[in-house]
């Protein structure tokens, strides 16, 4: 008994144990094979062992599979060993005491999460949902149906109205899920059993929302909330697929990142996903979401009228600034900006900061996006001590662009009413010809790794560049593009960049069925975060080599060979950036532009300062040690 403690009785290829060990071991009596994969100690109690451990032996052989019925409900196999899942198929597995019983799972499941311990540690794993458990206890000639009790099905009940408010409340909970999967005869059942109950009286707020998906003016697909989840259904288009839909009931990854994070909430409060959606119709790669199609024929088409570059000299806009301002009375320059988005036909586009969609005109004119085509992304400085931010960003751009980063054209600009200068970058996902029949998708990380913008700092760089990998058309091209663009990161002590810091593009063509480039896109939002007095201890915004602080060389050389660069080519990255940077930071120099302030001009010598440190110290040996012997030979 002691024994069992001290070493794990189960063995599972790959997870505790390695296969060609587990088959060395079976054939030397030591262990005894249950099935594929799966193996227990030879003198252990294999029935109370695989009980112990049943929803991970589940997990392991069926991994894409839920606990639905009554496993969902005890998390454990029943008193007469049945584990139920749902899954693809209706399969029957015996292990010892244990019998796995699979169903086919209804087409579109509401499954939610639960964690388990066992011997193995804790376990997260699907589970059906509340209202999916109760339907699926009244399914008909279903063994899963049958291993629900009187008793469970009445503990469901208490917890359905619990959770939707009342008897009716979580009658047309149940319906919604019901009628998604043309379970009605169950609908009808539960409706019976919930309604037996006395209301109590929480009021919830229903709203069903039905919303349709556009991409460059062709529906894609549908959003529909039933006022209890998100369900989306894709259209059968000829165009690549740009939302996919990973958790059922929760908004698809792709719209989720779409959406404005802070400011906007700020500015719009006490707004669900519901409501912001419903405020706004146009967001960022030309996609637009209408509650009707009839609204699509109103949105703009996104493509570059006229490029920046045209309108820049020596890094300042030259153009003519037409967009909010402040008044000084009344409002604040965020407000007016804020007042812009109370109109729908304004482009929501994600970040923390507050920005404004701008549309550049071929006079040079810069104005708001709102019933034009958004072509620039304005910046405006922040407040309580990131009035600089702007300029901080504009010498950052100015310097990667320097050391070889693709880079979309930017410029400072002049605000109006003594506002201090703000940062006007041109759009890098759109047409540049209104003719053309490109498509651009623009993916965040976040979306990508499917986790919520409130996740984007958790991850690491080997994390993106596994996801990165897999994905990219040039993976060899695009993990070096990352790994230059985390080196960079650390020259600069830009503490920012996280997920949503860092995208994808991807491109196709009119009638292409599939994405033809899906590469990193171009650098955006890199900021050194040092430089702002609350943030003098900013570290990596995410971990490489385990760290976000003091980086050596190694480290990068290191999470070269994690993400499969050869050390040759990471070797050369790191020579060519560090030396180039080295070279080139004091080229950038303080715009003369009006309204800046002494704090400009001791950032950018702070910048300087981090880059010439941090860059030096990631010379190569070779130089230092050249310099040091001609040191000594003096
Ligand atoms: N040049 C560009 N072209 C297209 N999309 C862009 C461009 N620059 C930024 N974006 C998109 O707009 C979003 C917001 O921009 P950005 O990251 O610069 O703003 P932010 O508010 O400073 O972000 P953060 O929340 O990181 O502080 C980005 O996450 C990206 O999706
Ligand atoms: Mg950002």
């Amino acid at each position: 008994m002691i024994r069992r403690h001290a070493t794990m009785a189960l063995h599972l290829v790959g997870l505790n144990i390695a296969g060609p060990s587990a088959k060395y071991r079976a054939a030397h009596g030591r262990l005894v094979q249950l099935m594929r994969g799966v193996y227990i100690d030879s003198d252990d109690n294999a029935d109370a062992l695989v009980l112990r451990n049943a929803v991970r032996i589940a997990h392991y052989l069926y991994p894409k599979a839920y606990l639905s019925a009554a496993s969902a409900i005890l998390l454990t196999p029943t008193p007469e060993g049945k584990l139920f899942l749902s899954s693809r198929r209706n399969q029957r597995t015996r292990l010892r005491a244990l019998e796995i019983v699979q169903n086919t799972a209804p087409d579109n499941p509401a499954v939610a999460s639960a964690t388990i311990v066992d011997d193995f540690g804790d376990l997260t794993i699907d589970v059906s949902s509340l209202r999916q458990r109760f339907l699926e206890s009244f399914r008909v000639r279903s063994e899963h149906a049958t291993a629900v009790t009187d008793p469970m099905k009445q503990d469901l009940v208490t917890r359905l109205i619990a959770e939707y408010g009342s008897p009716k409340g979580a009658a047309d909970a149940v319906w919604a899920l019901a009628r998604e999967n043309s379970w009605y005869k169950e609908a009808e059942v539960a409706e019976r059993w919930l309604l037996r109950q006395q209301p109590i009286s929480v009021a919830h707020t229903e709203q069903n929302v039905d919303l349709h998906v556009a991409w460059h003016g062709v529906p894609i697909g549908k959003l529909r909330h039933d006022g209890f989840e998100w369900r989306w259904t894709a259209a059968k288009v000829n165009m690549p697929m740009i939302v996919r839909d990973t958790t059922p009931g929760k908004l698809p990854p792709f719209i989720a990142g779409l959406l404005p994070e802070g400011w906007l909430d700020r500015v719009l409060p006490g707004r669900d996903e519901r409501d912001i959606l419903l405020s706004g119709r146009r967001y960022m790669s030309n996609v637009a979401i209408v509650n009707d199609l009839a609204n699509l024929a109103v949105i703009h088409a996104d493509f570059l009228t006229s490029p920046l570059r045209k309108w820049t000299k020596r890094g300042l806009f030259t153009g003519q600034y037409l967009g909010p301002g402040r008044n000084q009375i009344t409002d604040s320059f965020e407000t007016q900006v804020a007042k812009l988005y109370q109109d729908a036909d304004t482009p929501r586009l994600s970040g923390v900061q507050i920005k404004a969609p701008m549309h550049l005109s071929s006079k040079g004119e810069l104005v708001e996006a709102t019933g034009r085509s958004f072509t620039h992304i304005l910046k405006p400085g922040g407040t309580g001590g990131f009035e600089t931010l702007p300029v901080v960003e504009w010498f950052c751009l100015d310097l990667a662009r320097r050391v070889g980063f693709n880079v979309p054209s930017f410029a400072l600009v002049t605000m109006p009413e003594g506002l201090p200068p703000a940062l006007l970058v041109e759009r890098f996902d759109i047409r540049t010809k209104p003719q053309s029949g490109t498509l651009y998708c623009l993916e965040d990380f976040c979306s990508l790794l499917d986790v919520g913008s409130e996740a984007k700092y958790e991850a690491t760089i080997e994390r993106v560049a596994r996801a990165l990998r897999p994905i990219s058309t040039d993976p060899e091209q695009d993990l070096l593009a990352l790994f230059r663009r985390a080196l960079f990161a650390w020259l600069v002590a830009d503490g920012d960049m996280h997920l949503k810091n860092m995208a994808l593009l991807k491109t196709a063509e009119a009638g292409d069925t599939a994405f033809r480039v899906i590469a990193m896109a171009p650098i955006y939002d890199v900021v050194t975060t040092r430089v702002f007095p609350t943030l003098k201890h900013d570290r990596m915004a995410l971990k490489l080599n385990g760290k976000d602080d003091r980086l050596r060389r190694t480290d990068f050389t290191t999470l070269g060979r994690t993400i499969g660069l050869s050390a040759e080519r990471a070797n050369q990255a790191i020579d060519m950036l560090a030396a180039s940077a080295l070279l080139r930071v004091g080229r950038v120099k303080i715009p003369a532009i009006g309204g800046l302030s002494d704090t400009n001009h001791r950032q950018l010598e702070a910048i300087q300062n981090f880059v010439r440190e941090r860059a030096t110290a990631f010379q190569p040996f070779s130089t230092l040690a050249k310099t040091d012997s001609r040191v000594d030979s003096n």
